[in-house]
C-alpha cells in the first residue's frame, strides 16, 4: 500500500537541532521501510517561513525576512544529506504553489461560508502565536514560554472550528489507530470534551506583513498555523494533481507532543470543512532532553545533529535515537550513551559477528561463500529464529515502534553470535571430515548477515550499503522484504569482499565492560595480557607525531555549531584548525595565543571546512560542566618550533 509520511515543517528563527533531526530520521527510517515493504513512497519535510516570530529573528540579524528565511531554510536542506536522509520534497511555506494553494483553499472555506469577520479580545501569546484561554494560564503566563500573555483587541477573521467539534470526536472514537501512542488520543479526546472556541486565522497587516495576504481581503495576512498545515496538501497537489487522492488517502503525519492540538483539532477541522477525508494517522512522539535538562539556547545545552553525526558517524546517531527513544515518550541525551551503545550494540555485538564471520570464511574457505550440507538442529533454530525477528521486525517497524522493532534485530545478533561459539567452526576446521559441517555452519552464520544486512538498511543505510558489498549481494538483490527476506537467498559460490572494521570501537572510549557480559576464560585472558601492551606506545610510535608550537592569528565562529571555532594558525606556515573550544574561549581572546598543536593529524572535514591539525588542551570534568585549558609553552618562542 502507497505511504504518504511528513514531518512538521520547522520554524526558520532556529538552526536544526536534535529534536528536528529525530522526527526527520524516523520518517526517513519509515520511508525506507515502507520501500522495502514494496509500496510507493512519498516523504515531505519542510520549513515554516511566514510570522512574527520569524520577521523577530530577521530584525536581530538586521536581515530582511526573504533574506533570513532563505538562508535558515537553506541550513534545513544541507542538514538533511548530512544523515543521509532523503525526503521527495522540502517544502517552503514562501514557495508560489504553496501561496497558491493557501489562497485557494482559504477562498473555498469562505466560500462555505466557514469564515467570518468579528471583533475580539483575547490574551495573545508572541511565543505561540496564538490566543491562549484563561485555563490554559499557569500563574498568570504562558505554560510553555513562561510569560504573561498580551490582551490584544483587534478585527480578524475566525474559521468555524466548532461546528465540526462532534464530527471530529465521533472520528476519533471510532478510528482507535488516528491518533497514536494512545496517551495522546485520550488528550486530544479530553482537550475535546470542553467546548472549542473558534480559531481566529487571520492578522491585520497594520501587525504583520510577512505572510500570505487574504484573497478576499487584502488589509490582512493568514495566520501562520492556518498557512503551515496546508503545506501536507500543497507537496501533493491539491486538489487534482497526479497523485493527490493515492497520497491524500494514506496521509500519516508525524510531530511531537509540542504540537499535537493544532495537528489534531485544528488541522482536522480544517479538512472536514474543505470536504476532504480526514488523514490517516497522526504519530506522536516525546521530546529529547539534554541531561534530563530541556534543550534551550539560553541554557547552551542544544545538540547540534551535523557535530554528532560528524564525531560518532551517521549511522550510529540514527541507530541510537531510534534505539533509545521508546517513540511516545521523553528521552535524554548524553555522550555516555551513545559511546555505551555504540560499543556494546555496533562494535561489540554487530562489528565483531561481521568482522569474525568474514575472517572465518576467508580462512577457512578463501573467502568464498560455500555449498551448505544438510541444516542440523541449530541451524533450524537459527533459521527459524531469523524468520520470527523479520515478522517481529515487520509489525514493530509497523507500528512506529523502532525501539523494540531494533531490540529484536539485536536479539538475533545475539543468537547468531551464540551459535559461532557454539558450533565452534574454529574447531571444526582442523578436522577435514567435517568439511560440510563447517561449509554448513559457516554459510548459516552468513545467510544470518545477509538478513540483518536487510533490515537494517532503513536503519543504518550507510553500514548496511558496506555490509551488502562486504557480502557481495548486488543493492536490487536487498530491495525488497518479500523477495529477500526468506533464508537460505545468499548464493554458493559468492566471492566475498574484504571489509574495513564496521565500527571501530571508540578510540577514547574508557568504559568498562556492560555489566552480565561474558566471564574471562584462558584465551581472553591472554587477549587481556596482549592488551595491556596496547597501553603503552613505543618511542617510536610517540616520534611520529609533529608536535609543534603554533601562534594563533584569528578565531572565528563557525556557523551551525555552537562548539567550533575556526582558528587559523602559524606553525610556521599558515594553515586552518578546527578546534572544539567555542564554550571556553573568546573568539577576541584567542590571536597572538601560542599553543600547542598536532601539526601531522591527517586533515579531516568538521562542518564542511578542513582541519589541517589538532590544538591540544586539558580537559577538567566539573559537575556544572567541564573547563577546557588551551596548552602552552612557559614563554615566546618561534611559532613553528617542535615539542619533544
Ligand atoms: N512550524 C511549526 C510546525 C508546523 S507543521 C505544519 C513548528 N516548528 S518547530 O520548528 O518548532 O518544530 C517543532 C517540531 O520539531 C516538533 O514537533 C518535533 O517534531 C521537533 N522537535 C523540536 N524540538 C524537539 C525536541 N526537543 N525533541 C523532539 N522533537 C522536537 O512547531
Amino acid at each position: 500500500m502507497t505511504t504518504y509520511i511528513t514531518t512538521p515543517i520547522y520554524y526558520v528563527n532556529a538552526q536544526p537541532h536534535l529534536g528536528h533531526a529525530y522526527t526527520t530520521i524516523v520518517a526517513d527510517t519509515y520511508s525506507r521501510f515502507r520501500r522495502l515493504c514494496d509500496a510507493p513512497v512519498r516523504f515531505q519535510t519542510g520549513t515554516d517561513e511566514h510570522g512574527e516570530k520569524i520577521v523577530e529573528a530577521a530584525e536581530k540579524e538586521g536581515a530582511t525576512p526573504k533574506e533570513y528565511v532563505d538562508r535558515i531554510s537553506a541550513m534545513f536542506r544541507e542538514t538533511w544529506p548530512v544523515l543521509d536522509v532523503k525526503p521527495d520534497r522540502c517544502i517552503r511555506t514562501t514557495d508560489p504553489d504553496h501561496i497558491a494553494t493557501v489562497q485557494r483553499i482559504l477562498s473555498e472555506v469562505h466560500e462555505r461560508g466557514d469564515i467570518y469577520f468579528s471583533k475580539y479580545t483575547g490574551l495573545y501569546c508572541r511565543g505561540c502565536e496564538r490566543y491562549l484561554t484563561e485555563k490554559e494560564l499557569v500563574n498568570g503566563c504562558c505554560p510553555d514560554h513562561k510569560v504573561p500573555p498580551v490582551e490584544i483587541a483587534e478585527e480578524n477573521y475566525f474559521f468555524r472550528m466548532s461546528k465540526y467539534q462532534q464530527q471530529l470526536i465521533d472520528h476519533i472514537k471510532t478510528h482507535p489507530d488516528f491518533i497514536t501512542p494512545e496517551r495522546y488520543r485520550n488528550e486530544v479526546l479530553s482537550f475535546l470534551s470542553e467546548p472549542l472556541e473558534d480559531l481566529c486565522i487571520s492578522r491585520p497587516k497594520s501587525r504583520l506583513t510577512w505572510g500570505i495576504e487574504l484573497p478576499f481581503d487584502e488589509k490582512f495576512v493568514t495566520y501562520v498555523w492556518f498557512d503551515a498545515l496546508i503545506n501536507y496538501l500543497t507537496g501533493i497537489g491539491y486538489p487534482d494533481g497526479e497523485h493527490f487522492d493515492e497520497y491524500w488517502s494514506v496521509a500519516e503525519h508525524l510531530i511531537a507532543k509540542d504540537i499535537l492540538k493544532p495537528h489534531a483539532i485544528y488541522w482536522p477541522t480544517m479538512i472536514l470543512s474543505m470536504g476532504l477525508p480526514l488523514y490517516k494517522k497522526l504519530h506522536v512522539h516525546g521530546f529529547w532532553n539534554v541531561d534530563d535538562t530541556k534543550m534551550s539556547k539560553s541554557l547552551g545545552n542544544v545538540v547540534r545533529p551535523r557535530e554528532l553525526a560528524a564525531e560518532y558517524g551517521v549511522d550510529t546517531l540514527r541507530y541510537f535515537i531510534l534505539r533509545d527513544m521508546s517513540f511516545g515518550l521523553d528521552s535524554s541525551f548524553n555522550a555516555e550513551l551513545i559511546t555505551t551503545r555504540y560499543n556494546s550494540d555496533l562494535a561489540n555485538d554487530l562489528g565483531n559477528l561481521f568482522s569474525r564471520a568474514l575472517a572465518m570464511v576467508k580462512k577457512y574457505r578463501n573467502g568464498v561463500v560455500p555449498q551448505p550440507g544438510e541444516p542440523g538442529e541449530l541451524e533450524a533454530g537459527l533459521a527459524d529464529a531469523a524468520a520470527i525477528m523479520l515478522g517481529k521486525y515487520r509489525r514493530e517497524m509497523n507500528g512506529f515502534r523502532f525501539h523494540r522493532a531494533l531490540a529484536d534485530v539485536w536479539a538475533f545478533v545475539a543468537l547468531a553470535n551464540k551459535y559461532i561459539v557454539a558450533c565452534e567452526p574454529w574447531t571444526l576446521a582442523k578436522d577435514e571430515a567435517s568439511a560440510t559441517r563447517l561449509d554448513t555452519v559457516l554459510y548459516s552464520i552468513l545467510e544470518s548477515l545477509r538478513l540483518l544486512t536487510l533490515v537494517l538498511q532503513p536503519v543504518m543505510p550507510g553500514a548496511a550499503a558496506k555490509m551488502g558489498a562486504a557480502l557481495n549481494v548486488q543493492e536490487g538483490d536487498l530491495a525488497s522484504l518479500d523477495s529477500a527476506g526468506n533464508w537460505g537467498g545468499l548464493v554458493a559460490g559468492t566471492v566475498l569482499v574484504e571489509l574495513p572494521n564496521l565500527f571501530p570501537r571508540l578510540a577514547a572510549e574508557k568504559q568498562e565492560q556492560p555489566a552480565g557480559k561474558k566471564k574471562k576464560g584462558g584465551k581472553e585472558k591472554k587477549q587481556q595480557a596482549d592488551r595491556a601492551d596496547d597501553a603503552f606506545v613505543t618511542f617510536e610510535d610517540f616520534k611520529k607525531i609533529d608536535l609543534r608550537v603554533a601562534e594563533i592569528i584569528s578565531a572565528e565562529p563557525i556557523e551551525g555549531s555552537d562548539r567550533l571555532l575556526r582558528l587559523q594558525v602559524r606553525a610556521p606556515e599558515e594553515r586552518t584548525i578546527i578546534a572544539g573550544i567555542a564554550e571556553h574561549y573568546r573568539v577576541e581572546d584567542l590571536p597572538g595565543k601560542e599553543v600547542i598543536i598536532v601539526a601531522n593529524l591527517k586533515p579531516a572535514k568538521l562542518m564542511g571546512v578542513m582541519s589541517e591539525g589538532m590544538v591540544l588542551a586539558a580537559k577538567e570534568k566539573g559537575d556544572g560542566g567541564d573547563r577546557l585549558l588551551l596548552s602552552s609553552v612557559d614563554g615566546k618562542i618561534t611559532p613553528g618550533s617542535g615539542v619533544a
